[in-house]
């Protein structure tokens, strides 16, 4: 079976309090985490990535099933971030997700950031970033970090537009 290499970033940035904490104009509002969110989040993050290059990248993240097992393993994790971790509700239902943990270090470890195509273009996907990144803070984490796969140009320009820097390249190897 072949193989196909992924070029990836990681991307860190440095939590000093200086981001400003994010508003989300109506009609969108925050949902918070409890247990009862998994299918929602999961729901959410198929939307997101089905059509896109990290579905190839993470398989799972291509099917609805996949993304209810993604989102047990990152619940399961001891450093899951319920602050980290939020839905954004739009006039349709709910349209963007994120989800943090924390991770050895300690740092803040940003997941997934999705938002759904309809969606795009209008500053959900910065402020579901900030509201993760301040959870982090107030979490008492002073750095945080998150993989990108080097492509996804909408993601890195995302990820520069907030203040995270790429510090290492990596190559994800995938099967088939
Ligand atoms: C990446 C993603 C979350 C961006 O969400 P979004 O709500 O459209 O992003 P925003 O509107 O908040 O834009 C944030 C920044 O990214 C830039 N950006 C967004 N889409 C872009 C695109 N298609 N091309 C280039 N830049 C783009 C914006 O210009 C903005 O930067 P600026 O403030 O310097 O202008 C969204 O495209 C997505 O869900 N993609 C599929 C899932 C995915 O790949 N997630 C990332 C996995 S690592």
């Amino acid at each position: 079976m072949a193989i196909t290499y992924y070029k990836r970033f990681r991307m860190e940035i440095a939590l000093d309090g200086s981001i400003d904490p994010p508003t989300l104009a109506s009609p969108y509002r925050w949902a918070g985490w409890n247990d009862a969110m998994l299918e929602s989040h999961a729901e959410v993050l198929c939307r997101c990535f089905r059509d896109e290059i990290d579905s190839g990248v993470f398989p799972c993240l291509g099917e609805r099933e996949g993304c209810t097992r993604l989102m047990r393993e990152i619940r399961r994790k001891p450093g899951f971030l319920p602050s980290s971790t939020w839905l954004v509700a739009g006039p349709t239902g709910y349209c963007g997700t994120i989800q943090g943990v924390m991770d050895r270090g300690p740092i803040g470890a940003i997941q997934n950031v999705g938002v759904v195509p309809e969606y795009r273009g209008r500053g959900l996907g910065q402020a579901l970033l900030r509201q993760a990144l301040e959870g982090f803070y107030q979490a008492g984490l002073r750095r945080a970090y998150l993989e990108v796969t080097a492509e996804n140009a909408p993601a890195v320009q995302l990820y520069r537009s907030v203040g995270f820097r790429r510090i290492k390249v990596l190559y994800k190897a995938v099967d088939g």
